[in-house]
């Protein structure tokens, strides 16, 4: 497993530039077979992110949980078969939605997920609404992040929870190869200065790969104490 994903991260660093162009794309709007193919792979690379999400979602029955781009919709597969909760998902991607909804037929038909199509800085659901709010590698495409958070504090509930998986800047610093125009890569510092001037306390981030490449950063929109008894840098 440890060979072929280095053989595949190495194939992505000489891939020519037009499919290089393809992933800028894909990576930020997942569309058609290729988006379908992208975002599978994404399942595969980024297994740690899912894994430290599933740690820090709350366990509570009967809770609502938002995922911001969702993608093909493996993460919220992964909670729906664990926990008992109401599942939301919102991405800019139609074509995401299809998929997302293929993969997890049986929640959306027991109205247990409610996938739709939309911009997490303008989300269509009411204040306070979450228990917990997630998303995993879509905060570098978010065009205005400042009204991005404040949209996710906006739809959490006091005490609720706001998880942030990302690769750090240091990440994509290593080669321009793996940076691409329009995108905004954060330190963890930059992240958690950004989720405290919005609204979240207790930001904590915590390192996921012993690279030091993976993070998660989790807050709260009022304090309950649960985020600083768990997470450390
Ligand atoms: C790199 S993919 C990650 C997908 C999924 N979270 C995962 O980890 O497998 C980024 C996803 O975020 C979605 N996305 C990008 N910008 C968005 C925005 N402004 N609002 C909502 N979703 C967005 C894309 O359509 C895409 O599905």
């Amino acid at each position: 497993m440890k060979n072929k994903l280095k053989k595949i991260k190495a194939l992505v660093l000489t891939t020519p530039k037009n499919v290089r162009e393809l992933m800028k794309t894909q990576f930020a709007k997942p569309e058609g077979k290729a988006g379908e193919f992208f975002t599978l792979a994404m399942n595969v690379f980024n297994f740690k992110l899912y894994n430290a999400v599933y740690n820090f979602v709350p366990k509570d029955e009967g809770i609502k949980i938002l995922d911001v781009g969702y993608g093909n919709g493996d993460m919220l597969k992964r909670l729906d078969e664990k926990l008992d909760a109401q599942f939301y998902g919102i991405d800019i991607s139609q074509d995401m939605k299809v998929l997302a909804t293929k993969n997890n037929a049986r929640a959306v038909a027991e109205e247990k997920m409610f996938l739709r199509v939309g911009d997490v800085e303008q989300m269509p659901y009411d204040d306070g609404f979450f228990d917990c709010v997630y998303t995993i590698n879509t905060v570098y495409f978010w065009k205005n992040a400042g009204r991005a958070m404040d949209e996710t504090v906006r739809v959490l509930k006091d005490g609720g929870r706001f998880i942030c998986a990302f690769y750090s800047k240091a990440y994509f610093e290593r080669s321009e190869k793996y940076q691409y125009e329009g995108e905004t890569y954060y330190t963890t510092g930059e992240l958690k200065e950004l989720a405290a001037a919005h609204g979240l306390e207790k930001v904590k981030v915590k390192v996921v790969d012993e690279k030091k490449f993976m993070y998660c950063l989790i807050g709260e929109k009022r304090g309950n104490g649960i985020v600083e008894d768990s997470v450390d840098e």
